[in-house]
C-alpha cells in the first residue's frame, strides 16, 4: 500500500441556507475586500450574483466584480484579474461558478502574490509560496475545484491548456446550494458527472491492489452518481438527487478516492489537448477518450477492469473469460456515455473527423515537445498518445 497524505481543509456549507454565511465565512477567512469573480449570464440570471453582493454590502464587506470568465478559463481574463486586484487592494477573492471560474480564482490569487508572470506557475518554471485565499459558491458540480488543489487554465497564445497542483490553493470554504443547480442544462450536467466520475475512475485504475477500503468508497460513489445522473436527467429539480451530485463532485476530487494508491491521469492529459486546441467541454472530451484509453491499457491490470465490470457497471463476470468481461465493462460504460448524452468518439465530440496532423499536434503538446510521459496504470509515450487518439477518432 503507498504511504498517503490526506489533506483536506476546505470548509464546505452545504443545503439550502448555506449561501446566507457568505459574508460571515469571508470575514472568518480576513477577506475585507473581495474580488467577486463570476462567469458568463447564469449567475446573473438566478439571482444569485445580486444576492451574494447584497450580503457582502449588508455584512460591511467592499468588493469589486469581474465577469466573463468562460468554460477553459483564459489566461488573458486571469492577467486582468491580477492588476485589478492590485489596484484595489483586494485580499480575498470569492469565486461564484463552476470549475472554470474557480480555476480562473485561483491563478489571479497566485498572480497577485508573485513577481513575474504567472503563466510560468503552469509551465512548471515558478513555484508560488503564498496566495490571496479563495473561496467559492459553487454553482456546478463537475471539476471539483472546490476542495481541489488544482487548476487549470488556457493560454489563448498557442491554445495551451495547462493544469498545476498545489496544497495552498485549497479553497477556504464552499458554499454548495443544490438548488442553484436547477438551472444547469442537460448537456452540462452529463459532463459534469463524467468529469466527477473520472476523477475517480483515474484513481481508480492502478496497479495497488492491496487498498480495499479506497476501493469500495471508490466503487460505491460511481455506482450511486449513476444511478443520480438519470434522476436529474429526467427530473432537473430533484433537489435530493442534485445534492448527490454536487456532494459526490467534492468528495470524488478532493483526495479521498485516492488514498493509498498510485493515481492516473492519462485521460485528463489527453483530454486537455483536445479542449485545448477546440474548445469542448471538459467532460464530454474525457467520455470521448476514456473507453480508447482503457482498451489500450486494459492487459495492465486485467483484474481491476474486470472488477469495475462487475462490481459498477453490473456486467456478468464470466469466470472462463476475464477479457471478454473487462470489454463488456467498457462497452457498458460506452452506453452509459451514449444514454446521458455523452460522445464516445472524437467524430461525436466535435463534429467532423479530426485530422492526422491535429492527432500529431496533440501527442506532440502532451508529451510537452516529446520530453514528457503521461500515465501510470501504463506510462504513455508520445507514440501512445497518438495510438490513442487515432483509436478514439
Ligand atoms: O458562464 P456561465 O453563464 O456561468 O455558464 C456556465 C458554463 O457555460 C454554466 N453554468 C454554471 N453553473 C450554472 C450554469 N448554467 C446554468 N445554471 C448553473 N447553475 O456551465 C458551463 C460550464 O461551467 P464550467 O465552470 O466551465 O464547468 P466545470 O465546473 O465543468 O469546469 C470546467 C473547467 O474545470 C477544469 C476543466 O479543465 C475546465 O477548464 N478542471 C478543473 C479541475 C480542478 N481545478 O481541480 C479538475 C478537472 O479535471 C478539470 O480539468
Ligand atoms: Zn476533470
Amino acid at each position: 500500500m503507498k504511504d498517503f497524505k490526506y489533506y483536506a481543509p476546505t470548509e464546505v456549507v452545504f443545503g439550502e441556507q448555506s449561501e446566507e454565511q457568505v459574508a460571515r465565512l469571508v470575514k472568518k477567512y480576513g477577506g475585507t475586500k473581495v474580488l467577486v469573480h463570476y462567469g458568463g449570464k447564469s449567475a446573473e440570471r438566478s439571482g444569485l450574483l445580486g444576492k451574494i453582493c447584497g450580503l457582502l454590502t449588508e455584512g460591511g464587506i467592499a468588493f469589486v466584480s469581474l465577469g466573463g470568465v468562460v468554460p477553459n478559463p483564459r489566461l488573458s481574463l486571469a492577467k486582468q484579474g491580477i492588476e485589478l486586484c492590485r489596484r484595489e487592494g483586494v485580499n480575498f477573492i470569492l469565486a461564484i461558478g463552476g470549475g472554470s471560474v474557480i480555476d480562473s480564482a485561483k491563478c489571479i490569487a497566485y498572480g497577485v502574490c508573485m513577481e513575474g508572470d504567472v503563466w510560468d506557475v503552469y509551465l512548471g518554471n515558478a513555484t508560488p509560496t503564498a496566495m490571496l485565499p479563495v473561496g467559492c459558491v459553487l454553482t456546478i458540480p463537475a471539476a471539483g475545484s472546490e476542495m481541489s488543489e488544482s487548476s487549470v487554465i488556457t493560454n489563448e497564445d498557442g491554445d495551451v491548456k495547462l493544469g498545476y497542483s498545489n496544497n495552498l490553493s485549497r479553497p477556504k470554504f464552499a458554499i454548495m446550494n443544490p438548488r442553484r443547480t436547477f438551472t444547469l442544462p442537460p448537456y452540462q450536467t452529463a459532463a459534469g458527472v463524467t468529469d466527477m466520475m473520472m476523477h475517480t475512475m483515474e484513481r481508480y485504475f492502478t496497479k495497488d491492489d492491496d487498498m480495499d477500503f479506497t476501493t469500495d468508497i471508490a466503487e460505491a460513489m460511481l455506482r450511486s452518481i449513476k444511478t443520480a445522473v438519470f434522476a436529474v436527467l429526467r427530473n432537473p429539480e430533484n433537489y435530493r438527487y442534485r445534492a448527490q451530485i454536487m456532494w459526490g463532485g467534492s468528495l470524488m476530487h478532493n483526495g479521498l478516492t485516492g488514498c493509498g494508491i498510485t493515481d492516473d491521469w492519462a485521460t485528463h492529459q489527453l483530454e486537455h489537448e483536445l479542449s485545448g486546441m477546440f474548445d469542448v467541454t471538459h467532460g464530454a472530451g474525457l467520455a470521448a477518450i476514456w473507453p480508447s484509453w482503457a482498451r489500450y491499457v486494459m492487459h495492465e491490470n486485467l483484474s481491476r477492469f474486470v472488477r469495475f465490470a462487475v462490481n459498477v457497471m453490473d456486467v456478468p463476470n464470466d469466470f472462463t473469460d476475464p477479457e471478454g468481461t473487462a470489454l463488456r465493462g467498457i462497452e457498458a460504460m460506452e452506453r452509459f456515455y451514449h444514454a446521458i448524452g455523452m460522445p464516445t468518439s472524437i467524430r461525436e465530440l466535435i463534429g467532423r473527423d479530426v485530422t492526422d496532423d491535429e492527432i500529431r499536434e496533440m501527442a506532440r503538446k502532451c508529451s510537452r515537445d516529446y520530453t514528457a510521459t503521461c500515465g501510470a496504470l501504463r506510462v504513455l509515450h508520445a507514440d501512445d498518445m497518438e495510438a490513442i487518439y487515432r483509436m478514439a477518432r
